[in-house]
């Protein structure tokens, strides 16, 4: 496995349902270490798009490819294999595990190590609360702290690549907090991601580049910077 910085290529990526458009040609690049950002309201079609980078839906696409590798013709089961990581919308954790077995699994591609269990020590470094709870049932976490272990258990398989799908979801401010202060340690470490997400206030601050995308399609895109003093950004998205 080629465990070089990458760059993620995405051209005309469309996705639909049954007739009715989700995803309409979307595209975008991430550059190796760089945070992009789509921001959408409820419905907008986000996690479709990442699901469809995954090809967990059915989709069409024009070109997707990952250092040198076409993403396209990969098995949705084998994405973890060439370096992309996923955190799912809602977490998904293994209620009736341990903290400890919920990371465990999510190193399942690789052989139990030295290098995994460094990982391990390496996620509750980022997250010393799931240190403290690691023998606890997931299921026994609060929704923020299940947040933290969703994103730890998808860096156990050492992804180039880390696909989040709106993290900040039902979590207080401080905890929307300490979640961009964990993406942006990422982004230090030289982590590639992709941030889904509603909250753009929090997607600004976590990632250079953006796109607005509005009924499946790109609305606007550019840096943060300039996404953040847009006026119909700061009218629909920012509230201000
Ligand atoms: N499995 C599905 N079957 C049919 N329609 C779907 C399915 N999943 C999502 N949709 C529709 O696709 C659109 C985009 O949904 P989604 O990607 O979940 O948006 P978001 O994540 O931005 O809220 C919505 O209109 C939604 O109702
Ligand atoms: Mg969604």
């Amino acid at each position: 496995m080629n465990e070089a910085p990458a760059a993620l290529s995405v051209r005309n990526l469309s996705v639909h349902y049954g007739g009715v458009y989700a995803v309409r040609d979307i595209s975008f690049d991430v550059a190796a270490g760089e945070a992009v950002g789509v921001i959408g309201a409820n419905g907008a079609g986000k996690t479709s798009t990442l699901k469809a980078l995954l090809g967990l839906v059915p989709r069409t696409v024009g070109g997707l490819r990952f250092g040198d590798t076409d993403l396209a013709k990969v098995k949705a089961h084998d994405m973890v294999r060439h370096g992309i990581g996923y955190v799912p919308e809602g977490r998904h954790v293994f209620v009736g595990l341990s903290v400890e077995k919920n990371l465990l699994l999510g190193a399942y591609c690789r052989p139990w190590n030295k290098a995994t269990r460094s990982r391990l020590d390496e996620a509750y470094d980022l997250f010393p609360m799931l240190r403290d709870m690691r023998g606890r049932l997931a299921g026994a976490l609060s929704g923020g702290q299940q947040q933290m272990l969703a994103i730890g258990r998808a860096l156990m398989s050492r992804p180039r690549l880390l696909l989040l799908d709106e993290p900040s979801m039902g979590l207080s401010p401080k905890l929307v907090e300490d979640i961009l202060a964990v993406l942006q340690r990422l982004h230090r470490e030289g982590l590639s991601t992709v941030l889904v997400e509603q909250n753009a206030k929090l997607t600004f601050e976590a990632a250079s580049q953006c796109l607005v995308v509005e009924n499946g399609a790109v609305a606007l895109s550019g840096t943060s910077q300039e996404l953040q003093h847009d006026p119909r950004v700061r009218k629909i998205y920012l509230g201000l």
